[in-house]
């Protein structure tokens, strides 16, 4: 039996970006580019180069670095943002632009302004400026479930004709159903019959929780391509999550005739590494990828599992690659065990990242007996975020005890000038973020405070989450250490990070 092939195109960089308070910093959009490419998805969507400086960076640094997958950029069917999108992709290996235009009334007459005649006309025009440019060319019809159907197929019709491969037909606002929107597919390679000659994509939005059995649905309508996201992230409420798509077509490949490229025992070291450096928690109940997706609490479960595992299981954690690796490293270990162990992991470090990473390790390892695999890979996460950094933690002392008012002293480190802070208020954290905002010069109001520990045990690494308000805007920061006091300073000091990287910080 021959199985169909789906495409896995995935947006984690872009609309999973457009996610409120994610902001990954170029080194980081590499960092899961990378991973995705490890995935074995077909399509990156890297970003959307026009809206920031910074997105054309992240973009055009995984076009560069990034190899064996299509590396796509979003352009609206505005000329500037179509010769953007090819200037930050141009050296990837497989480039491909991708433009949109909206095709819904609602869309034309509120936001575009433009009459069905203007948006017929400047998809043709962006579709065929972005072909003579780059020869594998993406056209979305942005709200096409709210769209007139006749209209949206005459539009897709014409994107085709000017070179278009693929054609993407979104539910932008998560309306559909999945036996209407199978429907609606159906509805629209009749009436644009040019859609049997390329690839049908549908990208799902998951405002009423349908994005995967929509993307379903499409896919049993002829659709060979799915545009998803790890962890479900992107706009509102998302996008169909990856993982859930990616599993359900391996799972049930018997009855649904579809696979994918993607290599399963990646996914949860790539939602980890997604909601490390998005600093979005996954649920414990999603999923695939949820903390407890593969636990078993009731007795009646417990013992029918420990019988026979296909009782309550129907697929293995392991197929998802949880719990495979058993690396432990300790104090003794040494440079070329941590190499080992993280090319075993997936990560090739350059001589200079090695040494930077067995630093940290041997701080880690200093004060926790032993050293996971999951503490490996956060320690990995770790030094890409500090790489683009301009504020860096030197030192930091706090003196609190019982009946006494904290006092800290910090040194940060700005291009290489050592600034001092010091603060007496408060509580011990309340006091190191003051001294921290005495030393940056900056007023910023803790919104959101988060400690949980990695890994197991009391040794375990602490990992601080916090939000601060700087000029009005919320930024975020990260950071892990065995010491949560470390953790927090080093969050706080990552979050001024960002504000400095958009300009809310001097
Ligand atoms: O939701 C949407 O319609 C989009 C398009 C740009 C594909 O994100
Ligand atoms: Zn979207």
């Amino acid at each position: 039996m021959s199985f169909e092939r789906i495409y896995i195109f995935d947006t984690t960089l872009r609309d999973g970006e457009q996610s409120p308070g994610i902001s990954l910093n170029p080194f980081e959009k590499l960092e899961i580019a990378e991973q995705l490419a490890r995935l074995g998805v077909d399509v990156i969507e890297a970003g959307f180069p026009v809206s920031s400086p910074g997105d054309f960076e992240g973009v055009q640094k995984i076009a560069r670095g990034v190899s064996g997958v299509i590396v796509c950029a979003l352009a609206r069917a505005i000329e500037n943002d179509v010769r953007t999108a090819w200037e930050a992709i141009r050296e990837a290996e497989k480039p491909r632009i991708h433009t949109f235009i909206s095709t819904s009334d609602v869309h034309l007459e509120h936001q575009l302004r433009k009459s069905r005649a203007e948006v017929l006309e400047a998809a043709k025009k962006m579709v065929a400026l972005a072909a003579s440019l780059c020869q594998d060319v993406e056209f979305s019809a942005m709200d096409a479930t709210r769209s007139d159907p006749d209209f949206l197929a005459q539009v897709l019709a014409v994107a085709v004709q000017e070179g278009a491969r693929t054609i993407n037909i979104p539910d932008t606002v998560g309306y559909a159903i999945p036996s209407e929107f199978g429907n609606f597919i159906l509805g629209q390679y009749d009436r644009a019959p040019a859609l049997k000659d390329v690839a049908v994509s549908v990208h799902c939005h998951n405002d009423l929780g349908l994005a995967v059995a929509n993307s379903l649905a499409a896919i049993e309508a002829g659709a060979t391509q799915i545009e998803c996201a790890i962890n479900g992230l992107g706009e509102r409420a998302g996008n169909a999550s990856l993982e859930e798509i990616v599993m359900i077509l391996e799972t049930r490949h018997a009855d649904l005739g579809r696979v994918t490229g993607v290599n399963t025992t990646e996914i949860t070291r790539t939602s980890r590494l997604v909601s490390q450096l998005t600093g979005y928690d996954v649920q414990p109940n999603k999923a695939i990828v949820g903390r407890n997706a593969f636990a078993h609490e009731s007795g009646i479960h417990q013992d029918g599992v420990l019988k026979e595992r296909t009782t309550y299981e129907i697929m293995s954690a392991a197929t998802v690659g949880r719990g495979q690796s058993d690396i432990v490293l300790g104090k003794h270990s040494g440079r070329h065990a941590l190499a080992n162990a993280m090319e075993e992991l997936g990560y090739k470090l350059s001589a200079d990242e090695l040494n930077q990473a067995f630093l940290h390790f041997k701080q880690i390892a200093d004060r926790k007996k032993q050293v996971t695999a999951v503490d490996l890979e956060h320690l990995v996460s770790e030094e890409v975020r500090v790489q683009s950094d301009i504020f860096e933690l030197e030192s930091y002392e706090v003196t609190s005890g019982s009946g006494k008012i904290p006092s800290t002293r910090v040194t940060i480190v700005k291009d290489g000038e050592t600034l001092p802070g010091s603060s007496e208020s408060g509580g011990s954290m309340e006091s190191i973020f003051k001294a921290i905002d005495n030393a940056v010069g900056t007023k910023g109001k803790l919104k959101d405070y988060q400690v949980r520990s990695v890994t197991e045990g009391k040794d375990s690494l602490g990992e601080v989450r916090v939000v601060v308000d700087v000029g009005g805007k919320p930024f975020a920061g990260m950071a892990l250490s065995v010491d949560v006091v470390e953790a927090s300073a080093k969050a706080y000091v990552r979050a001024l990070n960002n504000a400095y990287r958009t300009g809310a910080v001097s």
